[in-house]
């Protein structure tokens, strides 16, 4: 690491998750850990200690990312949720790649392929959201039935998507039985893997008896999705609003409370790279935004907005104190105004202790997704302490 900016990751927090999550819904066969994004900001590294606390499939974008997970492990299962173009079907058998078919003219493709060996498909079902996968049902029993009968396919799994949380809303509810009506004719037990949604599909609804896979994405990354009823007259007060609401919509019974401990395992770092004396009246930083109202010491981090450093963060954090942001966040620094405290290379926490991921997320008007998401790979992933080369 040439520069004292940096991810910290701590991978035990992560092992400690999943088990946690495991404890708390154990009747899932396959748990199957999104690592798309770089494992959501984290880096493909920490896939086996994803793996250490029981996840048993991994899920991807693009075969690329597929690839770059197979440096760090050379077995676990991968499914590629997007559409892998068919001049890669081989490399696919030849790394243990499962991929989706979700279209007719994709199994047209595919059923034209010679395949050298087996290949793992799962088949993805649209039942509401209108992004990948089959909505008739016809197409997809003629697809399922096809793909079948081929030497070197396996259909080895179903799923599908939620658009919602379908907990204040009665889209869940329809994709459900779309996805209940699909599969009714369908011998389920020729099918290894049944899957559908992600974490809030996990905390907010009970798993059906012909499901056995689950979706970990950002769970797995310690957000517990939990929606808490509060507590004294506040809480009687929204269970009741709450039971008006599901007298009304019938919507299937949904958990908003849960009690998973889980944490987050990522924090953003930088330090103090020069500190610098600054007279009342002077002015700080591009287009001379900030002028000084007091003689007073200010302090250049090597980050910006090339790291990720979002635009609207207003506040750091050295030795467990707040320091303002001043001026505008340039594209490799940022200026804050400090005390006397602070000294060169001290370490400052951008967020992930005292200013969590919710709250830095909040900050940037977003979600925890888009804020780990946001931190480029300029920025070194370091591993309890140490730095992986990708
Ligand atoms: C198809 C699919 N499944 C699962 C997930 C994981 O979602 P979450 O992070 O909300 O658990 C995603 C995330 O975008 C997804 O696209």
């Amino acid at each position: 690491m040439y520069r004292n900016t940096y991810v910290s990751i701590k991978p035990e927090i992560l092992t400690n998750n999943i088990k946690e999550i495991k404890k708390h819904y154990p009747n899932y066969q396959y748990y199957i850990g999104v690592v798309k994004g770089n494992a959501y900001g984290h880096g493909d590294y920490i896939v086996n200690d994803l793996i250490k606390g029981g996840v048993n499939y991994l899920a991807v974008s693009s075969l690329e990312e597929a690839l770059s997970i197979r440096k760090w492990n050379e077995t676990i299962p991968i499914l590629c949720l997007e559409v892998i173009p068919i001049s890669y079907l081989e490399e696919c058998i030849r790394q243990h790649i499962t991929i989706t078919v979700e279209s007719f003219s994709y199994y047209q493709e595919l059923k034209r392929e010679k395949l050298s060996k087996k290949l793992k498909v799962h088949i993805k079902l649209d039942t509401g959201m209108n992004r990948l996968g089959f909505k008739e049902k016809e197409e997809f029993e003629t697809v399922f039935y096809g793909l079948q009968q081929e030497k070197n396919i396996e259909v080895e799994g179903i799923y599908t998507h939620f658009a919602t949380q379908g907990v204040h809303d009665i889209y869940w509810d329809r994709q459900y039985q779309k996805f209940q009506f699909l599969l009714k004719d369908i011998d389920l037990t020729s099918v290894k893997i049944i899957h559908m949604g992600r974490s809030l599909t996990l905390v907010n609804h009970d798993k059906p008896d012909f499901v056995n896979g689950i979706r970990l994405g950002i769970i797995m990354y310690g957000f517990n999705q939990s929606i808490s009823f509060g507590r004294g007259i506040k809480r009687k007060l929204r269970l009741i609003k709450r039971n008006c609401y599901l007298k009304k919509t019938q919507i299937s019974k949904t958990h908003l409370e849960n009690h998973l401990a889980l944490q987050t395992a990522f924090s953003l770092y930088t330090e103090v790279m020069s500190i610098k004396q600054v007279k009342r009246g002077e002015v700080i930083g591009y287009r001379a935004s900030y002028q000084a109202k007091d003689d007073m010491t200010i302090a250049i981090l090597p980050i910006g907005y090339a790291d990720g450093m979002s635009l609207d963060f207003k506040e750091v954090i050295i030795h467990g104190k707040k320091y303002p942001i001043i001026g505008e966040i340039c594209m490799d620094m940022t200026i804050i105004q400090i005390d006397d405290s602070v000294s060169l290379h001290d370490k400052v926490e951008i967020f992930g202790d005292t200013i969590s991921v919710k709250e830095a997320a909040l900050k940037k008007k977003s979600n925890a997704y888009q804020l780990l998401l946001s931190i480029t790979n300029r920025v070194p992933r370091i591993y309890d302490e140490k730095e992986i080369k990708y």
